[in-house]
């Protein structure tokens, strides 16, 4: 079983202080940042983009960025983003008109490579493109805005997707993201995920090192 991996998304941070805000999560004990892009096409909202990503990474961050892109077209910023100092990519099958070509460019550019299932996708998609998966991100509430509360159904959706991970034998780490908070931690982690995405969880407290180690305490118990 792979550890636990803890990553604060920055779309609940303070945009005007974006450097300390990613540096002062992991500094608290976060292992990834979640960098969440939004275009106002593939979802209503508009967020940052790949300058941004590139300021972090000049900033300091070591740490992996784990960049979501809620955009369409996909593949223009996969490269963009790769360029930029992103580790992580994860698109949505949605809107990409190729999917196995956008995952092979992520891995390309030499970075790890996901697809991101909203509440309503059948994970079926996976089963053709396991292969070339580095990471499943399982969407909890509709992508958009943050602050949303989870979506219990997708509880089902998790242990089905370890399930067929774990069938496929491959190392491909299941994410989730979406109303993630220490209530409900312990039991999305029971489920079958292992890396857990939270916004208003942790940077809306205003001790985030407390905000994390109440999440730790909770996937420990
Ligand atoms: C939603 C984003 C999430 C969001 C999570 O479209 O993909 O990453 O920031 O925020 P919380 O944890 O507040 O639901
Ligand atoms: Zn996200």
């Amino acid at each position: 079983k792979q550890q636990y991996w803890l990553a604060p998304s920055i779309l609940a941070a303070d945009f005007a202080r974006l450097g300390e805000e990613a540096a002062a999560v992991l500094e608290a004990g976060a292992d990834v940042i979640h960098f969440d892009v939004m275009d106002n096409h593939y979802v209503p909202n508009l967020t940052i983009g790949p300058m941004v990503c590139k300021a972090l990474r000049d900033y300091g961050i070591r740490a992996p960025i784990d960049v979501h892109l809620m955009v369409s077209p996909v593949d223009e910023l996969i490269t963009r983003f790769a360029e930029a100092g992103a580790s992580i990519i994860t698109f949505h099958p949605e809107a990409s008109q190729h999917v196995d070509r956008s995952l092979q460019l992520i891995r390309d550019a030499g970075c790890a490579a996901g697809l991101v299932l909203n509440p309503a996708t059948s994970p079926e998609v996976l089963e053709y493109v396991m292969d070339r998966l580095d990471i499943v991100l399982l969407m909890s509430v509709n992508p958009g805005f943050g602050g949303q509360a989870f979506i219990p159904g997708t509880l089902k959706k998790v242990a089905r997707v370890r399930e067929m991970i774990d069938r496929s034998g491959r190392q491909i780490r299941l994410e989730v993201d979406g109303g993630v908070n220490e209530q409900n931690i312990a039991e999305i982690a029971a489920a079958g995920a292992d890396t857990f995405v939270a916004g208003s969880a942790i940077y809306g407290k205003p001790d985030y090192r407390a905000a994390i180690d109440s999440m730790r305490a909770a996937l420990a118990s």
